[in-house]
């Protein structure tokens, strides 16, 4: 299968608009599920429980991921994780801690390498029933993963000065960009915007932008937009509602997707998926670790059980995730088990349970 074709499938399952056939939705499959550091396995066993409650047919293949050093010394991902995520193609995974300006290189940055995972999508939409100053937010915010600041280049010229490379490839901006479009009509959405500080790094920000130049020339059917990134987040605050999807390289996508995170409730309600060319998808919360609130039971395990809907969307198995999206909905919008996070003073496993005994009665 052609990349393209490949990206078409891939992406027609991350919507909800796709027409999965019975037998997908009712076939057992089996995922990765990384439960990862800090509150990951408290809300990963979360997870696990609702996705059980809801009788979705899926076997989770646990695996931890923590730095180890292979031959030569360099960092990479335990085989046992790397042997089961190239297997099953599919997983779910909790947030991995990194230490600052020392030790073990981002192991989400690796797994974004090791597994190609070009693309990351974050759906930001208001979340019903939970109001914040921004009603009706329906955004997405599209990153490209592999490559920018976060090539992990970087060095000591002379004593106190050290350079950080920025890598913006033509194949990585196309494909990101391509896949932006593809997102946008397979979503029935109508405006991609590029964003982009071209006017000032104007080879690699010049470059990704005339990717998406080129690629937005063979998608007339979508809209396209072009916005320096101080414009896109000064007009984000303004009225998010102008946005549709955005397509950018790396650090301003994290940036600005935890700015639209913002917008619907927080990082406690956000959910993603990282999507690579070889057919391996891996679905993660967007929050971090949380040392503050790990194993005290506070924690909200809602964004990665948002992202456990988008997998098993993308598996087929969309009456699923739609009977556990609602179950989660419902149980905020009600407001009694609602995490502290979300102004509530339920613990994660009062709120747990009450998503459980909703998605059963579903
Ligand atoms: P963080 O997202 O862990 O925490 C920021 C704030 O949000 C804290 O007050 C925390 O209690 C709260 N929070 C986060 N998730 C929550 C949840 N599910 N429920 C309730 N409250 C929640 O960000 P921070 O402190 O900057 O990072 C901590 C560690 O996590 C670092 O080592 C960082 O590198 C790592 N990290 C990992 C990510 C990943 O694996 N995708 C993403 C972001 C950070």
């Amino acid at each position: 299968m052609s990349l393209s074709a490949l990206r078409r499938v891939l992406l027609s399952r991350v919507t909800s608009t796709y027409t999965y056939s019975t037998a997908a939705a009712e076939e057992s499959r089996i995922c990765t599920l990384i439960p990862g550091d800090g509150i990951g396995p408290e809300i990963s066993a979360a997870v696990q429980k609702i996705v059980e409650a809801s009788g979705a047919p899926i076997t989770w293949e646990e695996r931890d991921v923590m730095a180890v050093k292979g031959p030569g010394g360099k960092w990479v991902i335990p085989a046992d994780a790397e042997q089961s995520i190239k297997k099953n193609k599919v997983g779910l995974k909790g947030p991995l801690g990194t230490p600052i300006a020392a030790g073990h290189p981002s192991m989400n940055l690796l797994l974004r390498k090791t597994f190609g995972l070009y693309a990351n999508v974050r759906p930001c939409v208001s979340v019903e029933g939970f109001k914040t100053p921004y009603e009706d937010v329906n955004i997405v915010t599209i990153r490209e993963n592999t490559e920018g600041e976060y090539s992990g280049i970087e060095h000591v010229i002379v004593p106190g000065v050290v350079q950080s490379i920025k890598l913006i490839t033509e194949q990585a901006s196309r494909n990101v960009a391509e896949f932006a479009f593809d997102y946008a009509r397979q979503n029935g959405r109508k405006t991609v915007t590029a964003v982009h500080k071209a006017n000032i790094m104007r080879m690699s920000d010049g470059l990704f932008l005339r990717c998406c130049r080129e690629t937005a020339e063979k998608n007339r059917d979508i809209k396209f937009n072009e916005m320096y990134l101080d414009t896109v987040c000064l007009n984000m605050v303004q009225d998010p509602n102008q946005f549709d999807v955005l397509v950018m390289p790396n650090l301003y996508g994290d940036i600005l997707s935890d700015l639209c995170a913002g917008l619907i409730g927080g990082l406690g309600v956000t959910p993603s998926g990282n999507i690579g060319a070889d057919g391996v998808a891996l679905f993660e919360s967007v929050h971090g670790t949380a040392p503050d609130i790990a194993g005290k039971d506070l924690a909200n395990p809602t964004a990665l059980l948002l992202s456990c809907v988008m997998m098993l969307k993308h598996l087929g198995k969309v009456s699923y995730g739609k009977r556990i999206e609602k179950a989660c909905f419902d149980t905020i919008k009600e407001k009694k088990s609602r995490t502290k996070d979300l102004g509530g003073d339920a613990t994660c496993s009062v709120f747990t349970d009450e998503v459980c005994r909703r998605v059963k009665d579903l």
